[in-house]
């Protein structure tokens, strides 16, 4: 255990200092005076159309902020946030991430008069006679995501406490491929809107 322990800190280390580094109190600097206005300063955004950002894995925060500036990311109120972002540089994305990842993410609730139980046989088993995947697999059991996780440079998003809404607009930019992620695309593609519901409302209570 403790050899383990010692190993997965040489490894960060070493993919630390290979990375260029992240200025936190300058990321901070960029999130009150442009971010703030969306997405709440500490990133618990209340708002349904603003994803919750705090506690997010720096690198998917890093690659969608990217996307949405370069014009790749354009789904749901993309547009709304891209003029906002245009004069950052690669290094001001990477700073106002880093701050965002270490924000504490504030549990949200899931709505018990929809189908919570669908939702969380959904999210913890998937649907097997549908081919959909069981979301924790890369989500996590509690919705942590994984960052740096699989094949995808940018990890598995945290997902836990997420606005319903959110999930279910982006649900629906991936099953029309306005969202390019092959992955994504595929499960949400097999799902039904009265499953995406269910699985966006756990999601939402997810903590
Ligand atoms: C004018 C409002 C506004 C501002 C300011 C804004 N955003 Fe956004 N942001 C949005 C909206 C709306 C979306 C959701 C787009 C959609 O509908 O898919 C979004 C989405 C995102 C996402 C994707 C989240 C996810 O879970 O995939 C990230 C990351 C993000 N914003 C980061 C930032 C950062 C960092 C800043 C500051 C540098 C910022 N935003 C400033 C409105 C804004
Ligand atoms: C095989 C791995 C995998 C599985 C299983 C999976 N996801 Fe994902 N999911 C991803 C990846 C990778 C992304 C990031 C995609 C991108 O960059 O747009 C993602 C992104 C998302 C997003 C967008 C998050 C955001 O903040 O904008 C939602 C919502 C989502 N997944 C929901 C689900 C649900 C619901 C299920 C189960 C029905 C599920 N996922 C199963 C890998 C997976």
């Amino acid at each position: 255990m403790k050899r383990l322990t010692l190993l997965a800190l040489a490894l960060t280390a070493g993919a630390v200092s290979a990375a260029p580094k992240a200025d936190i109190n300058k990321g901070k600097e960029i999130a009150t005076t442009i971010c703030a206005a969306c997405h709440a300063a500490d990133g618990n955004s209340g708002i349904a159309m603003y994803p919750k950002i705090a506690g997010q894995h720096a690198a998917y925060t890093y690659q969608q902020t990217l996307d949405i500036k370069d014009g790749k990311r354009t789904n749901g109120s993309a547009a709304a946030m891209k003029p906002m972002v245009m004069s950052l540089s690669e290094q001001d994305i990477r700073d106002v991430s880093a701050y965002y990842a270490k924000q504490q993410a504030k549990p949200g609730e899931a709505n018990p008069k929809e189908d919570v139980e669908l939702g969380a046989k959904i999210y913890r088993g998937g649907i097997a006679e549908q081919k959909i995947p069981a979301c924790m697999s890369c989500h996590g059991p509690a919705g942590a995501g994984m960052p740096a996780g699989g094949t995808e440079l940018s990890g598995y998003p945290r997902l836990s406490g997420q606005h319903k809404a959110y999930i279910v607009e982006q649900m629906k930019a991936y099953k029309a491929g306005q969202r390019s992620n092959t992955i994504m695309a595929d499960i949400a593609k097999r799902m039904s809107d009265e499953e995406v519901n269910a699985v966006a409302n756990f999601i939402q209570g997810l903590h």
